[in-house]
């Protein structure tokens, strides 16, 4: 399976997800501020991809800073690896994290602290593949024999350590012996589904149909379609979930045609803080990505433009959310607060 991001001892490897599928490229960040680069300009994506990423750059900037400096630098690096891209919790949660550690190691020396950060950054990697197998052992059984699944933006491996959480599912799915073909929007404007979802599940032979984002109510309705799957990049705590623009619509056409929409997400993007999704901020991106596909202009010079990156489906057109600890169902602020505060199950304990 690809490895979208991995801890070296010259830096953080990603694969470049800015030019895939055209070319399979890596790139080494050798400094915390060329993670948060690699991080904002989306060369790695994907709100678990991005939490590990980020993990990876505390300890990556950690390691580089002189003893005698780090106490000043530590709050520099955390700050400049969560000013990268508002929207993902998971990237915050992991920076918490590792921020934790280091409070905890007050005194220690600098050997240790740096050894303990960098365990703490490949542990958090090697969790989010477990969670992402969890969920998939749970979702499996509610993907439909013989059906097409639809999904949107890419939750797979790429947005992941590894496995993916919506994809994730797809494939746990497959590996039980169930004959699952995707339907993948293309997911204007950065395209994740046509380069990275149609990509990633044909490297993997799991039969895929790329289709334009407008084309998903055509299909919805044509009755092939046995469940919508996607990920997701913040839940509030009433199920209000953000994911990439032109989920929501999706949800609304979902239900119109009675067809299942779940969000598979790690427990980590839970943020049990916010009471809707109306208070989950939302990245606005350069206008470029709307004008321009690969550098080509295609509108009018000088036209106004949005680009949210996110969009809020409210928690009513969600069937049901799979984590790695189960299945939240509706209602889901009873749900969700139960499973954060269940144990961690014993496959995903580090
Ligand atoms: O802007 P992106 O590509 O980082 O957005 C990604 C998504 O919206 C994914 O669906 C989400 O992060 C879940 S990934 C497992």
């Amino acid at each position: 399976m690809v490895e979208t991001v991995k801890w070296t001892p010259e830096g953080v490897v990603m694969i470049d997800q800015t030019k895939l599928p055209r070319t399979v490229e890596f790139v080494t960040c050798r400094t915390y501020e060329e993670v948060a680069d690699a991080i904002r300009t989306m060369v790695v994506r994907g709100a678990p991809a991005i939490g590990v990423a980020a993990a990876m750059g505390v300890a990556l900037g950690v390691v580089r800073t002189p003893a005698e400096l780090l106490e000043r630098e530590f709050p520099k690096i955390c700050a400049t690896l969560a000013a990268t891209r508002p929207t993902a919790v998971n990237l915050f949660w992991a920076i918490d994290r590792m921020k934790r550690l280091y409070e905890s190691l007050r005194g220690a020396s600098a050997e240790r602290v740096r050894e303990a950060l960098v365990a703490e950054a490949l542990r958090i990697y090697e969790e989010d593949i477990a969670v992402n197998r969890a969920i998939g052992a749970h979702g499996a059984p509610l993907v439909p024999d013989g059906r097409s699944v639809l999904t949107h933006c890419n939750a797979g491996a790429l947005a992941t350590a590894g496995y993916g959480t919506a994809l994730g599912v797809i494939r746990a799915a497959a590996e039980a012996g169930k004959r699952v073909h995707v339907f993948a929007d293309e997911t204007r404007p950065f395209l994740q589904g046509a380069r990275l979802t149609a990509w990633e599940l044909m490297q993997d032979g799991i039969p895929v149909t790329l289709i334009t984002d407008n084309m998903a109510g055509h299909f919805l309705k044509s009755g092939r379609i046995g469940c919508v799957i996607v990920g997701a990049d913040r839940i509030a705590r009433n199920g209000d979930t953000a994911n990439k623009i032109g989920t929501y619509p999706v949800a609304v056409l979902a239900r119109e045609n009675n067809v299942p929409f779940y969000v598979a997400a790690p427990i980590s993007t839970l943020d049990l803080t916010l009471a809707s999704g109306d208070l989950i901020p939302i990245e606005e991106r350069p206008a470029a990505e709307v004008t321009h596909v690969f550098g080509v202009p295609l509108a009018p010079e000088g036209v106004a433009v949005e680009n949210p990156a996110f969009d809020v489906t409210p928690a009513r057109y969600i069937t049901a959310i799979i984590t790695e600890r189960g299945v939240a169902r509706p209602p889901f602020e009873e749900s969700l607060p139960a499973l954060a505060a269940a144990p961690q199950t014993e496959e995903v304990r580090p």
